[in-house]
């Protein structure tokens, strides 16, 4: 069994309630759950609607597994991609996908529910407002069919919890075995690192929207897979010195990449692991993209030390990743990267002020938040060495 540690698990804390309160919430919850309240709410027009919008959002919540499942079966049959050419009908649709037009049909009204389509005339089918980002980006598609695995994995979420099963989750990404060579099969290391790097886009865009790059002189990005992000920073900013590190394989597979975009005379890639080997110096700014949430507290205070040495006084730690309690309609990737990351055996979702603590405990003198422009999947951290 998982050990008690409430005070690493990166759960919302509240301050404690006064007693006033606390009945008053007794009573509350009381009301709200007895069985005339439903009743009482939706025959009086004053709560009619916050009771309306209530039962569509715990709809959601119940049924979130079969639109999943309906967004997972539209991408598995090519049918965003295909109608992003344009409406088709039921029946070139039903050839395309090699189905019954009546099962076809079922897939498509759901799908059509949802948003992903929509209905543009009697049997004609064409893109939903969500179904079109589906359709314009295959990292997110790449995403999409990775979550069967995730999907395998919560079958039984309190087997899961109890750590009673031994998740799919773990045998996809090797590096969780530590750093030991034999974990570092070269098959796996480039499936995680193909889905990485094609999944990546989104977070480049949040890392070029929000900070001004232009002040550094040299940026080396740890953990940087198959190096999409360092060799977009290189393509935005001609004058930066470009380094990379991570696990050897990998690393080659970046510096193919460098090559491949005339990069190879301003980026290098430096394979190593940050477990046990000394981070490469020479760079004022560290970037640190969706890595430390895969590691337990012990390995990223580690390697946020390490990152802190190899910097010089001033240098800067640009941290990106999902984090914990993001508000209002960004709050929903909670629950998502909870699950995402249990199931892949080490890390965890830190909330913002989690991260600033390991910052400050590594030595960094100043840690502040970077805003950006969509803290649902990454929120970003500047930390600097005083
Ligand atoms: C979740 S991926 C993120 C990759 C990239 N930064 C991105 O956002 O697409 C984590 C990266 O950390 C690397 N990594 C894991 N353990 C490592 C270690 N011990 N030393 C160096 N790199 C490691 C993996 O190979 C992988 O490329």
């Amino acid at each position: 069994m998982k050990s008690l540690d409430l005070a690493n698990a990166g759960l919302p804390s509240a301050a404690v309630r006064p007693g006033w309160r606390s009945q008053l919430d007794k009573l509350i919850d009381g009301w709200m759950s007895s069985p005339g309240f439903y009743r009482w709410a939706i025959g009086n027009p004053i709560t009619r609607w916050v009771t309306r919008r209530r039962a569509a959002q715990l709809f959601q919540i119940m049924a979130g597994f079969v639109h999943s499942q309906v967004l997972l079966s539209c991408v598995r049959l090519h049918l965003l991609e295909s109608l992003r050419d344009g409406p088709k009908s039921l029946e070139v649709l039903s050839q395309e996908c090699q189905m019954s037009p009546a099962a076809l049909q079922r897939l498509l009204h759901s799908a059509v529910s949802l948003r992903l389509l929509e209905l543009r005339g009697p049997h004609v089918y064409g893109l939903g407002a969500l179904g079109a980002p589906v359709a314009a980006d295959v990292g997110l598609r790449l995403m999409i069919e990775h979550n069967a695995v995730l999907f395998d994995d919560m079958r039984d979420t309190v087997a899961l919890l109890r750590d009673e099963i031994q998740p799919h989750m773990q045998a996809y990404w090797p590096y969780m075995d530590g750093d030991k060579p034999p974990s570092w099969e070269v098959d796996k290391v480039a499936r995680y690192s193909e889905l990485m790097a094609t999944s990546q886009r989104f977070v480049i865009e949040e890392l070029l929207a929000s900070y001004d790059f232009s002040q550094h002189r040299c940026v080396m990005d740890v953990g940087g897979g198959q190096g999409g992000w360092i060799t977009a920073l290189g393509q935005h900013h001609g004058q930066l010195q470009l380094k990379l590190f991570d696990l050897p394989p990998v690393a080659a597979l970046a510096q193919a990449r460098f090559e491949a975009n005339g990069l190879g005379g301003r980026a290098s890639a430096h394979g190593g692991s940050f477990i046990s080997d000394p981070l490469p110096t020479g760079a004022d700014l560290v970037t640190l993209v969706r890595v430390a949430h895969d590691h337990p507290d012990a390995t990223v205070k580690a390697l946020l030390k390490a990152i802190y040495q190899a910097l010089p006084v001033g240098g800067m730690l640009l941290l990106a990743e999902p984090m914990a309690q993001a508000t209002g309609p960004h709050s929903v990737g909670d629950a998502y990267f909870h699950f995402y990351l249990l199931a892949m055996g080490s890390g965890r979702l830190r909330s913002p002020e989690e991260l600033k603590t390991l910052l400050s405990e590594a030595g960094f003198g100043t840690v502040m938040d970077v805003a950006n422009p969509m803290p649902l999947h990454t929120r970003l951290l500047l930390a600097q060495k005083n």
